[in-house]
């Protein structure tokens, strides 16, 4: 259990708080490329602030503040020229640097007196990468993207899937390094939500928790399994500060305020060796419910609502003074305590924990995957289909999250080279 205080210190990440502060470290995914073919603007909150992000005429994303300086229109409404974003009540121009380029009133009745040079809008840097639209809200020098391993890989079809989840970012986070629940929260429930009594999975009989730069690797051992499986040698990982990766897919727990957060996964999915060689045109983006309208329930057929329905059950913000942690969370703990003192290592000016600031490294940086050689090489059509992990999706349609789609599963359909699907 927690006190009062390291709960707060833990879950707070408004602007001048620590928690606040660390997370500002770190590149934060808030929305995908292919977004911005339908629009140009998109009103964005991230870490307890309110923003604006564009792509202007130009194709140069900007994210700057919600509020126009002038008298404080919304430029979520506004609309983008060949550089930057215009203001729609008086047309005030702000490139994403912050500056203000434009005042087409003062520019013309009183241009000596230079208004627009006094003028700035709050700007963050805003980068793309692997079709996601990054935001760095922390101070300069700004780490680099990390340009993770799959981002590096051929022959995948990539979706971007987003949820809007009502609750603290931090209890969607201690899911990443969570083994048991996949037992039950996701095996043994499903089994039960289809009706069937049994069998029950097979049980965690030991976990293992490792640091390195990047993360915690968690391994475990499950009755039939032997210490030979790639899920005790390598695991899965609870990527820093703020994600699961799972070999195939990273899903980011992105802190909106105190009490939202952006889920975001980005799912690969290796397309088999009769469709290879595949280059992806497009790599498509969804957003999926996370109630059902019908009941006014969480919904709760998909891996990921699932795990939403945990994260949301235990409160907009858990009160951790109230757990009783057990052996099966010492990976949490691990967790808390490497947050809490990588809060005292910024305190004392020293660069957080896995920012990566040498291009070298960031050419492709390396993660434990425990079916890497799959993911690369890839597997025929058939095998691929019998491949527990691998082939989840081929013939059941989109296990991780309820919405996707029709188009996207056709697109990922003729990616893998399969006809249309019953049961997608
Ligand atoms: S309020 Fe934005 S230009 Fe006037
Ligand atoms: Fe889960």
């Amino acid at each position: 259990m927690l006190d009062h205080a390291r709960n707060q210190l833990l879950t707070q990440v408004g602007p001048g708080t620590p928690m606040g502060g660390l997370l500002r470290r770190y590149w934060m995914p808030i929305a995908a490329v292919s977004e911005f073919e339908k629009t140009n603007v998109k009103p964005v909150r991230l870490l307890g602030e309110d923003l604006t992000l564009y792509r202007d005429l130009s194709g140069t994303f900007g994210l700057v503040g919600r509020l126009c300086p002038h008298r404080r229109a919304d430029l979520s409404y506004g609309f983008v020229e060949a550089h930057g974003l215009r203001c729609n009540y008086h047309g005030w121009l702000f490139e994403e640097t912050g500056r203000c380029t434009a005042q087409p009133y003062e520019d013309a009745a009183a241009p000596e007196a230079c208004f627009r040079d006094k003028i700035r809008i709050q700007a963050y840097p805003a980068a793309t990468l692997a079709g996601l639209v990054w935001a760095y809200l922390g101070p300069q020098p700004a780490p680099l993207v990390p340009n993770w391993e799959p981002f590096c890989w051929k022959n995948g079809f990539v979706q971007i899937v987003f949820a809007d989840v009502p609750c603290n970012w931090f209890q969607c986070q201690e899911n990443s390094i969570d083994p048991v629940h996949f037992e039950w929260m996701h095996a043994n429930w499903s089994m039960r939500l289809r009706d069937q009594t049994g069998p029950y999975a097979p049980r965690h009989l030991k976990l293992e928790f490792d640091e390195f730069d990047y993360g915690f690797q968690y391994r475990r051992i499950r009755e039939g399994m032997n210490e030979s499986d790639p899920m005790w040698t390598v695991g899965r990982v609870c990527l820093w500060p703020n994600a699961l990766f799972t070999g195939d897919h990273f899903e980011w727990r992105v802190p909106v305020d105190d009490e939202n957060t952006l889920s975001v996964t980005w799912a690969f999915s290796r397309v088999p060796k009769e469709s290879e060689p595949y280059v992806q045109e497009r790599i498509p983006a969804w957003h999926g419910p996370v109630k059902d309208p019908a009941t006014g329930r969480w919904i709760s057929s998909h891996i990921m609502n699932q795990d939403f329905v945990a994260w949301v059950g235990q409160g907009t913000i858990a009160d951790r003074s109230q757990e009783h942690l057990a052996t099966s969370d010492r990976g949490i703990l691990l967790l808390r305590k490497r947050l809490l003192s990588e809060l005292d290592a910024l305190a004392r000016g020293e660069d957080p924990k896995g920012t990566i600031r040498d291009a070298a490294i960031n050419q492709c940086v390396p993660l434990p995957v425990a079916e890497r050689k799959l993911l690369i090489e890839g597997l025929p059509l058939e095998e691929l289909a019998r491949h527990p992990v691998l082939g989840r999706q081929l013939l059941d349609g989109y296990p991780f999250q309820a919405g996707q789609p029709a188009e996207v599963r056709a697109a990922y359909e003729a990616a893998m080279g399969i006809g249309h699907t019953a049961n997608a």
